[in-house]
């Protein structure tokens, strides 16, 4: 590891043209938010900066669907997120916004920089252009039926029914969801970066300097940089956004992505004096937390325009996490399938340490996963009530009940195995939830101080200090008894002061509860402190018990339940809807573009092999063909959408994979009875997939 001074933390900006859920929570913000506190309590020097990312297209389409300007829909945005991150605890020394005015002239700065290098290429090119709207359309907001599954419902970029790629010029009736309008073809003139020309420096940055990176994160920027890089435009048509600061750029903004992770930059100038010390001395940490679709953004163009730019440090770590599900369902901001952390908030007051713990422990820091009601509820109740928090209130009701409320003293002299096993524990816990938190593995860290509460529990279980209370007045209590008494609640109360330390980063609020019952100052919480068993003294009076958590009932979780349910926009009404919230991907091959599924899934599937018998187009309809297939033990009719990239003469014959089972579907009129399965290159084109040699037909794919 290389010395560094002090840390900059970044954590994705959130785009403000919508509240933010508890998946964006899960991967970004509360990690970020664990790293950054554990590091203050290290005493490092850190800063932890994040804001409104309040430009791109998204916003301008809410704007247009709600009827007021986009700044209003932004402003409205940034109060409710920065609301629900006070709430939270998301302890952020910066939350700022895109579209003021240091950032402004930030991002306006670095483009001219990158321009007078000459680092851009200029060039014209063909889009889609709305003509009543007024506007050039990214692929998302041109909509129309899909050639290869029929929905009428299509994005220009992909069918959210097949789940088939697509590109606008392959749907068929397109037309704008800004205005109805069938979008045209206008020439347009923008500035290009070449991103091929930092590939050899990326590779070695990545691939050979930064094997430490999480797999999931190296593993994408590999599959990038293996399918090469080339260039991408940096401005975009808009009247939102930062001005492209050249002569000739009438109605061009940047693209929000380039301007964006400038937002970092722009909000460190804003916090502080200091901030070129943040940005451009090598000993910096930097370290952007994300979620795994803004990797390429991260890891890719965003270094490679400081690289470019000269004066910037480079991040350390882009510790990027999956995605997080809903009841088994992906998130879907469009479809309304998500918990909104505002809305949390309001049902579950005083509950926000719940929700960071159960983020927490079920973050999705190496593949998506899901986030259930039910689940919740369980590590509520029987890991937060019933083993830390259970913990901590056994051990002060005991302490008033056998101790008068007093910490007891330590007796070295009978101090015994379990005794001396606890102590060792204590000091374990530190060395492991520390070294845990700096690799990233907040899940493993969380579990080893639940762990450590558990281990109090058991110490205590099997010391039974209340068993060795005499209850004969007159002789009162041995003294050999008093002593074991007086060391278990010794100790019970030590580690419950290490547990406030270490559960300080995830839990603040729990954390702060005890020190107030123990009566001791923020200034215990330093991390050197953790470990030690001397942190409270002997004699000192102490608070009675206050509860940490409550149960949650059957019933509050139906509720929820029921209000995801009753929220779900149905599908229909979903897709005529412009998804507002998503972020403008890249269209080309992602490396991973869909979500985990089990086993189970994949089995559901009834893949056989199969012979193109006859082709043949269909009337009206350019991207259609209509397929006989031998499927060996029957025939079957499959209307595909090929028509663009095959005649139907040269198909004849070919194998192809066939999905077997999916349900019919009408196409102009005719049955399509499955669907071939084709491989698509970065240029769009399809590829067959089966071998050249003969196999039989019907052959199952397993
Ligand atoms: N707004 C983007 C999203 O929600 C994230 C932007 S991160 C930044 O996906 F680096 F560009 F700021
Ligand atoms: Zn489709």
């Amino acid at each position: 590891m290389t010395d560094y001074k002090r840390i900059l933390v970044t954590a994705a900006l959130p785009y403000a043209n919508g509240p933010v859920h508890i998946g964006h929570m899960a991967g970004v913000y509360i990690p970020a938010d664990i790293y950054v506190r554990y590091q203050r309590a290290q005493k490092r020097d850190i800063k932890f900066v994040c804001g409104s990312d309040e430009h791109g297209v998204p916003i301008t389409i809410r704007a247009m669907k709600e009827g007021i300007t986009p700044q209003q829909v932004v402003d409205k945005y940034h109060a409710i997120i920065k609301d629900s991150f006070e709430k939270m605890g998301i302890s952020l020394d910066i939350y700022s916004r895109t579209s003021n005015k240091v950032h402004h002239e930030t991002a306006s700065d670095f483009f001219k920089t990158l321009y007078d290098k000459g680092l851009f290429e200029e060039k014209e090119t063909e889009q889609f252009y709305d003509e009543k709207a007024k506007v050039f359309l990214a692929d998302r907001y041109i909509t129309g039926t899909c050639p290869i599954c029929g929905n009428p419902n299509a994005y220009g970029d992909q069918c959210e029914r097949c789940g088939s790629s697509l590109s606008p010029e392959m749907l068929i009736n397109p037309h704008s969801t800004l205005s109805d309008a069938v979008p045209i073809k206008r020439k347009t003139k923008h500035w290009y970066f070449p991103l091929q020309n930092y590939e050899h420096w990326l590779s070695e940055w990545i691939l050979d300097g930064h094997k430490e990176w999480k797999p999931n994160v190296y593993g994408q920027c590999k599959s990038w940089l293996d399918t090469g890089l080339q260039s991408r435009a940096m401005t975009r048509d808009s009247n939102w956004g930062i001005k492209v600061p050249l002569p000739d750029a009438e109605g061009k903004v940047l693209y929000v992505w380039f301007d964006a992770p400038i937002g970092y930059i722009s909000a460190t100038k804003e916090l502080t004096d200091q901030w070129s010390d943040y940005w451009c001395k090598e000993d910096t940490k930097l370290i952007h937390f994300i979620g795994k679709d803004n990797i390429v953004f991260h890891c890719i163009i965003f270094p490679a325009m400081l690289k470019a730019h000269e004066n910037f440090v480079l991040p350390d770590n882009v510790p990027a996490n999956e995605f997080l599900n809903i009841e088994g369902e992906k998130v879907s901001t469009s479809r309304n399938w998500a918990v909104w952390v505002n809305e949390y908030l309001v049902d579950f007051p005083g509950c926000e340490d719940v929700l960071r713990y159960v983020l927490c422990s079920n973050a999705p820091e190496t593949k998506d996963n899901d986030f259930t009601w039910k689940d919740f509820q369980e590590k509520n109740n029987s890991e937060l009530v019933s083993i830390f928090g259970n913990f901590v209130n056994r051990t002060f009701v005991l302490m008033h009940k056998l101790c008068g409320g007093k910490v007891p003293p330590l007796h070295a002299d009978v101090l015994d195995e379990d005794d001396k096993a606890l102590i060792a524990y204590i000091e374990n816990a530190k060395k492991k939830v520390e070294e845990n938190i700096e690799n990233y593995k907040f899940r493993d860290a969380l579990f080893e101080v639940i762990d450590l509460s558990r281990k109090g529990n058991q110490y205590l279980q099997k010391k039974e200090p209340w068993k060795k209370v005499s209850s004969d007045k007159e002789q009162g209590t041995s003294e050999a008894n008093q002593k074991s008494i007086d060391n278990c609640l010794h100790l019970c109360l030590q580690l419950t002061a290490n547990l406030s330390i270490l559960i300080n980063p995830f839990l603040p609020n729990t954390s702060k509860k005890m020190l107030y019952m123990m009566k001791v100052v923020d200034k215990m919480l330093d991390w050197e402190n953790a470990g030690k068993t001397k942190l409270l003294s002997v004699g000192y009076s102490l608070r009675p018990p206050e509860l940490l958590f409550r149960k949650i009932e059957d019933a509050e979780i139906s509720l929820q339940v029921e209000k995801l349910k009753n929220g779900l926009v149905k599908p229909e009404v979903a897709s005529s809807q412009a998804p507002v919230s998503s972020s403008e991907q890249p269209s080309t091959n992602q490396p991973v573009n869909k979500s985990t599924i089990e086993y189970d899934d994949f089995a559901k599937l009834d893949l056989k092999t199969g012979i193109i018998l006859s082709a043949e187009k269909v009337a009206k309809a350019d991207k259609l063909l209509k397929l006989e297939i031998d499927l060996g033990f029957e025939k079957r009719t499959i209307v595909s959408g090929i028509a663009l990239h095959f005649k139907p003469e040269e198909i004849v014959g070919k194998q192809v994979v066939v999905v077997a089972n999916l349900a019919p579907r009408k196409m102009r009129g005719i049955e399509s009875n499955g669907m071939i399965l084709m491989a698509e290159d970065k240029e769009g084109k399809l590829h067959f997939v089966m071998p050249e040699n003969k196999i039989d037909a019907g052959l199952s794919i397993t």
